[in-house]
């Protein structure tokens, strides 16, 4: 277990596409572990790997309501909409309002490659947005909430 580095956005690895865990062996859940241990530290939510330097799909989620470990995650149904103030580990001292759906429909590996269905609501549902945004290369004030438009 350790604390990796967790670059921030002037960084452009955090701009490209993370790509499939195919191993789920030893290093993947060393990298896990890390992540955790690095969130913990950082007081976060949530961390996706590229903000460890590591361009694949791994996230880990801590809320105080679900611990998720997330390989390779999609979204595979929303429903609802809420609108909050969001933040990054990668992104010091810049917050926005960002609306991200109430409810999702989550799918992906544990650490043992077994399949997941999982459904999330409120922050944690938020917190699972962000972090997939964060593999696709989208950071969240891409996705700044400003109000209704015409
Ligand atoms: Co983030």
């Amino acid at each position: 277990m350790a604390i990796r580095d967790i670059i921030n956005d002037t960084d452009p690895q955090l701009r490209k596409k993370s790509r499939e865990v195919t191993e789920y062996d030893v290093k993947l859940h060393k990298l896990l572990d890390d992540m955790y241990d690095t969130m913990e530290e950082a007081d976060g939510v949530g961390l996706a790997a590229p903000q460890v330097g590591i361009l694949r799909k791994v996230i880990v989620i801590d809320t105080g309501d679900v611990f998720i470990e997330a390989i390779n995650p999609r979204i595979c149904g929303v429903a609802g909409s809420q609108i909050s103030v969001e933040g990054c580990l990668s992104v010091p001292s810049n917050n926005c309002e960002v609306s991200r759906p109430m409810h999702v429909m989550a799918e992906y590996f544990d650490r043992n490659g077994t399949k997941v269905f999982k459904e999330l609501s409120g922050l944690d549902a938020r917190a699972y947005c962000h972090e997939i945004d964060h593999l696709n290369g989208v950071l969240f004030y891409d996705r700044e909430y400003k109000g209704l438009q015409d």
